[in-house]
């Protein structure tokens, strides 16, 4: 059996910043609700007519990741790319990555888990790579969120949370069985699906009934999101998956150098930080700057903490996330 290791990080956002102020001239909000609630003082969103999407941003991502970990695209022998926010309807962004990048005709795989989609496409990765069938996978979180918000006061519960922006890591093969990704947990409950969705576009819909009926009023397009319910089942569910984490690897609260929590809410990480009693040190936040990148926040997270110098070599690190499904779900590396 291999480990799986990070060898190359690299994130990507759109230049486009839209401040709390800006959004208050588009919809009935304020900066001080805005922070008050979310800790989210700018996003950035992909400005109409950029070339930017979710595959062209991941593809941006993913080349800063590659030369860093001292590779090029013909290396990767896999992709997983996590998004809710595809190009297509299908196929996925993953064979986009292959063609973008000029890469060996490899697989490629999409993931379907929203926020806790990058923590899921790491598992997914350590997998094949723990089993020794692959060597360097491409793991990709990438969200184009701006195109599908209903940026009118009625979807402002939604839209002033959900930012653009990418980020990839490659992870490696290493035989140094104390090094990289220790074990991974990963979990759902679907009975909550339509708490946190974008009901359509779905071929359940009918989609020449839609056309035909063109109805404005239908917000079945714009994502719903029961906020409050939500939040509280984030809260507890986060807790859970980064018990269950340390528990597997007999390691305390205490043992963690960095937890990398999916950027939702500030006032879910601070509550979080607080019951793991974690000081301001060993809990990454950026969502000041970039709002809920959904799939990618975790990786533009890990990646700007790793920048900074706040990761340094044999750290615990802790990845953990929660979002719509609800999908929830925990990685613990050994740096
Ligand atoms: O990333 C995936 C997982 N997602 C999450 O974990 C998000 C979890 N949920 C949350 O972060 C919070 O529930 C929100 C930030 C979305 C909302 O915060 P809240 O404290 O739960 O507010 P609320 O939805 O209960 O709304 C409170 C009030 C309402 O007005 P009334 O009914 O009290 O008069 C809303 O209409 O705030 C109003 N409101 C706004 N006001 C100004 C809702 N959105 C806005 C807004 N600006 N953007």
């Amino acid at each position: 059996m291999y480990n799986s290791k990070i060898t190359g990080l690299g994130y990507y956002v759109p230049d486009n910043v839209v401040t709390n102020e800006d959004l208050s001239k588009m919809m009935d909000t304020n900066d001080a609700w805005i922070q008050e609630r979310t800790g989210i003082k700018e996003r950035r969103w992909i400005q109409e007519g950029s070339e930017d999407t979710s595959a062209v941003m991941g593809a941006k991502a993913s080349r800063i990741a590659i030369e860093r970990a001292g590779l090029t695209p013909k290396d990767i022998d896999f992709i997983v790319f996590a998004t809710l926010s595809p190009d297509y309807y299908f196929p996925g962004c993953g064979v986009q990555i292959q063609e973008m990048l000029e890469m060996r005709t490899v697989g490629a795989v999409d993931i379907r888990n929203q926020c806790s989609g990058f923590v899921y496409a790491m598992s997914v990765a350590d997998q094949f790579i723990k089993t020794g069938m692959y060597k360097n996978i491409l793991v990709i979180g990438s969200e184009f969120h701006s195109g599908g918000l209903d940026k009118t006061t009625r979807g402002r519960g939604v839209s002033v949370i959900f930012g653009d922006g990418a980020g990839a890591a490659v992870l490696s093969r290493t035989e140094d069985n104390t090094k990289g990704i220790l074990s991974s947990h990963l979990h759902s409950e679907g009975k909550h699906a339509e708490e946190l969705t974008v009901l359509a576009p779905s071929i359940r819909h009918w989609v020449p009934k839609i056309l035909e009926e063109n109805d404005e009023n239908d917000e079945s397009y714009f994502p719903y999101m029961n906020g409050t319910f939500v939040f509280k089942h984030a809260v507890v569910r986060f807790s859970e998956a980064i018990v269950e984490g340390l528990k597997t690897n007999n390691l305390q609260a205490a043992d963690i150098n960095m937890l990398i929590p999916h950027q939702a809410n500030l006032r879910i990480s601070q509550f979080v930080q607080k019951k793991f009693k974690l000081t301001d040190d060993q809990v990454f936040n950026n969502i000041q700057k970039y709002g809920n990148t959904t799939a990618a926040s975790v990786i533009i997270a890990l990646t700007e903490a790793w920048e900074k110098g706040k990761i340094k070599d044999n750290d615990l690190v802790v990845l953990a996330a929660f979002g719509s499904g609800f999908t929830w779900g925990s990685v613990i590396m050994r740096w």
